[in-house]
């Protein structure tokens, strides 16, 4: 058989899907009980070896695998030209990129731009004196005239966004921990060693990078307070009118995607924080930024409405050049089959993947949800998370979604032969990813059979999305269409059978199913305004 997918092409980014590993924890080679770079090496077959018997994914975007002393789990560089000793080193990188690329298989790092790690040279020459001629790469502040901090500002990992040093009498600014300085972008010195950075892995062949907290790297100049607002910890209490969203940001994107287009087939994707469709459509597009995760599709509660109204939402709101993109879960959220399987996992696995890549955009997965992983238990004396630790028992941190892979059912879940540095998941006997590979019902098996028909429907891929119903309430229905191909997609949210009445005449009356979780491949249907659907029936059907 032949794909129609390109992967070699300008639209690569639009039309490809994406996967996030989360190095640490994806496969340990060495038995230390951490993943590595050598992990992810002997486990690409599993992502793409140009057959359906692996999951097809296009792309992947690597948590951060820098230098670092990992308080904030890596999200705290301290170099960001190097690689950690725990995931290996550069020659392992580079090893790894060319074993991907041989695979068709795109590599994104991710760029931590807001903040490096303390223990980074810069901030260690900046905090070493007020004279240093790195002083101004970080924000320093003097205290308020009562002597207290500068402003009313919060870290997202809990108190004032201000530390004390003591050795310079000033303030410095974090967003996130002490441990985690904020960059002062304002400075063209920042801006342009960061944008070396850039080139450092464009040189080295990377073909883009996911941009962390895209959206906080400029501070209102005049570091006004923030007006106060209702909720429950510090940082949710108040508006983020001054640490973040400031309209400076608009000439860096512009800046980043003209150095990103000077390199070939190259893209970035942000992470917009507290972000929205109608604020991501101001970073998103043409001269800005390629793509900007959709985080509001995460907070949807499972019914087809919300989610019907998250997409037309996004789709309403999309710029000149803009393009959706989708996620369900990732490293700082809790993983979605733990929101939205109740008692009925393994369907709802298969109807949010069928709904996640089937929409017009551009999916990520996270690892794990292709086998159906919920988020883990870690008792308190293993928690790692800083956030984790700080707000036990209210909020357990992010280590229950960033728990081992488990590929078999021994000791180590195959993830590593030593002892993991966080615990399996409890159900790991069952839920991993050996025990999928040959159950042709299995959630693994469904994403791979929809991912490489994915590669064959240019109407998936780049199609217009039309909703069937206005007000859906039992399952979504709608249609791809793209030049010489109409597909419909027809997905029953619930348990029960139901009946999808459409809102909308169809543009052919026989269809030909394409994938079906209770229906033949190839099987003709009649349709006229209404669909039959099994309990968490998925349905595709090709126009004919
Ligand atoms: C967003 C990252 O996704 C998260 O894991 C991290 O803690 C913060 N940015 C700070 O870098």
């Amino acid at each position: 058989m032949t794909y129609s997918y390109n992967p070699n092409s300008e639209t690569w980014w639009r039309e490809g899907v994406f996967y996030q590993i989360y190095p640490r924890s994806f496969a340990d080679s060495n038995g230390d009980g951490n993943g590595d770079l050598g992990g992810i090496l002997a486990h690409l077959d599993h992502l793409n070896d140009g057959t359906p018997q692996s999951l097809g994914v296009d792309a992947i975007w690597l948590s951060p695998i820098y230098p670092s002393p990992f308080d904030d789990m890596g999200y705290d560089v301290s170099d960001y030209c190097d690689i950690h000793p725990m995931f290996g080193s550069l020659q392992d990188f580079d090893n790894l990129l060319r074993a991907a690329h041989q695979r068709n298989l795109r590599l994104l790092m991710d760029l931590v731009f807001n903040h490096t790690s303390y223990l980074h040279p810069w901030f260690q020459k900046s905090r070493s004196s007020r004279q240093n001629p790195k002083r101004d790469w970080y924000i320093w502040k003097d205290p308020s005239p009562r002597g207290k901090v500068p402003n009313n500002w919060q870290s997202v990992f809990g108190g004032s966004a201000w530390e004390w040093d003591e050795a310079t009498q000033q303030y410095y600014y974090h967003m996130f921990l002490p441990q985690q300085p904020d960059l002062n972008w304002r400075n063209p010195a920042v801006r342009e060693a960061l944008y070396d950075v850039m080139r450092f892995w464009l040189e080295r062949g990377v073909d883009g990078f996911r941009l962390d907290v895209v959206n906080a790297y400029f501070k209102d100049a005049l570091f006004r307070d923030n007006p106060p607002r209702f909720g429950l910890r510090g940082y949710d209490r108040q508006k983020h009118l001054y640490d973040k969203d400031q309209p400076e940001l608009l000439e860096v994107y512009a800046e980043m995607r003209q150095l990103l287009d000077s390199y070939p087939e190259r893209m970035c994707v942000g992470e917009v924080m507290d972000g929205h469709p109608e604020l991501n459509a101001r970073y998103c597009g043409e001269g800005k930024l390629h793509l900007i995760f959709d985080f509001n599709f995460t907070r949807q509660p499972w019914h087809p409405a919300a989610f019907q109204n998250a997409v037309l939402r996004a789709e309403a709101n999309l710029p000149p050049g803009g393009w959706p993109c989708y996620t369900l879960s990732n490293h700082d959220i809790s993983r979605h089959l733990s929101r939205y399987g109740g008692r009925y996992p393994h369907e709802r696995a298969k109807v949010a993947a069928a709904m996640l890549l089937t929409l017009r955009g551009t999916p990520f997965l996270y690892q794990g949800e292709e086998i159906g992983m919920r988020d883990g238990k870690i008792p308190y004396a293993m928690i790692q998370d800083p956030p984790g630790k700080r707000y036990y028992p209210f909020y357990k941190g992010r280590d229950p979604v960033r728990t081992p892979i488990p590929w078999d059912d021994s000791a180590g879940g195959g993830f590593t032969s030593g002892k993991p540095w966080l615990p399996l998941n409890s159900d790991y006997r069952q839920v991993n990813v050996a025990a999928q590979r040959d159950d042709p019902n299995s959630v693994f098996s469904f994403y791979r059979k929809l991912i490489w028909l994915r590669k064959d429907c240019p109407a998936l891929r780049r199609g217009s999305f039309e909703p069937l119903i206005r007000r859906p309430s039992d399952g979504l229905a709608y249609l791809r269409r793209s030049e010489g191909q109409t597909i419909l997609v027809a997905l029953n949210f619930f348990a029960l059978p139901a009946t999808l009445r459409l809102d909308f005449d169809l543009p052919a009356q026989k269809w030909r199913t394409i994938l079906g979780t209770h229906r033949e491949a190839d099987e003709e249907v009649a349709l006229e305004r209404t669909i039959q659907l099994s309990p968490h029936e998925v349905w595709l059907a090709e126009a004919i």
